[in-house]
């Protein structure tokens, strides 16, 4: 079963067929991979045939692997995808490297505010790496907001999570703001993999007008107004971004340092 599900999607033309094969497979007999591999010897039935084939199919069809299994793993724990969210990228984990270098241990209660939560998978990681913190997640989505509770009451994180659009109503002031926001131009979009234009939300993609840096200028405008004093802004930025984010933040007359993603390419902006 496992060597035709490879077979069929390397011809596909999926370039990780082999391990895609695997997780498909695993998720169909209702293993993990490394149970798939202990019960090779396991004879199947018809229903878990019909379900592989299924899976295998709808991801021939580009289908992202993590909506199939209903799972991606970030900052090394699970949480739930659908295609209400984003699924969870590892270059996002450097908002929390960098929030927890900021943070350092310490034992004064930390406001954090994630905007644009997604899955939760910012907010519930920063509620559980960062002692103190009282964070409050935020989206417009309301299939979002209801996927991301359910994570962090899966993972016994305490996060409050708001439906807002745009951060400027909410309330208080902040000492930490994370946000991995839209910023993708549609022009930019034939350029995306089918997996991701045509499956992933349009709303947690793209930029509103068109303009990448539609998010980054209120969020900066947000930090300038409502960071406490010592606090940061880390937003997440696009590979077309990061030459403007430094002056985006410096016009606000906040301070501005960029951050590389393990591939070398500036994906953070931190101001203060
Ligand atoms: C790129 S996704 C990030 C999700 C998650 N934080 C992550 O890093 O995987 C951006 C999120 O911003 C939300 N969003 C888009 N427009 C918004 C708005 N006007 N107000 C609040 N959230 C918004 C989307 O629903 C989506 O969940």
């Amino acid at each position: 079963m496992l060597a035709r599900a490879r077979e069929f999607l390397s011809r596909k033309d999926l370039p990780e067929a082999r391990l895609e094969a695997e997780l498909l497979v695993a998720h169909a007999l209702g293993l993990d991979r490394l149970h798939l591999f202990l019960a090779l010897d396991r004879p199947v039935v018809a229903a878990e045939v019909d379900r592989a084939r299924e899976l295998l199919v709808r991801r021939a069809r580009r289908e992202p692997v993590a909506y199939l299994t209903g799972k991606r793993e970030f900052y090394g724990r699970a949480f739930e995808v659908d295609p209400r969210v984003l699924i969870p990228r590892p270059e996002t984990e450097l908002l929390i490297d960098l929030a927890r270098e900021w943070h350092g241990g310490r034992e004064e209660p930390t406001r954090v505010l994630d905007f644009g939560t997604g899955s939760g998978c910012l907010a519930v990681t920063a509620a559980l790496e960062l002692s103190a913190s009282q964070v409050l997640a935020v989206d417009v989505s309301d299939g979002a907001l209801s996927l991301a509770a359910a994570n962090a009451a899966r993972l016994g994180a305490q996060v409050e999570f708001l439906r807002a659009d745009g951060p400027e109503g909410l309330s208080g002031r902040f000492d930490l703001v994370l946000s991995n926001p839209p910023y993708v131009t549609r022009a930019e979009s034939a350029a995306l993999a089918p997996e991701v234009r045509e499956h992933e939300p349009a709303l947690a993609l793209f930029a509103p007008e068109g303009d990448p840096d539609h998010w980054l200028r209120r969020l900066v405008r947000f930090a300038a107004e409502r960071l406490e004093e010592g606090g940061r802004l880390f937003c997440e930025l696009g590979a077309s971004q990061a030459e403007r984010a430094a002056d985006v933040a410096e016009s606000a007359g906040l301070g501005a340092l960029l951050h590389d993603d393990p591939a070398g390419i500036p994906r953070v902006l931190e101001s203060w």
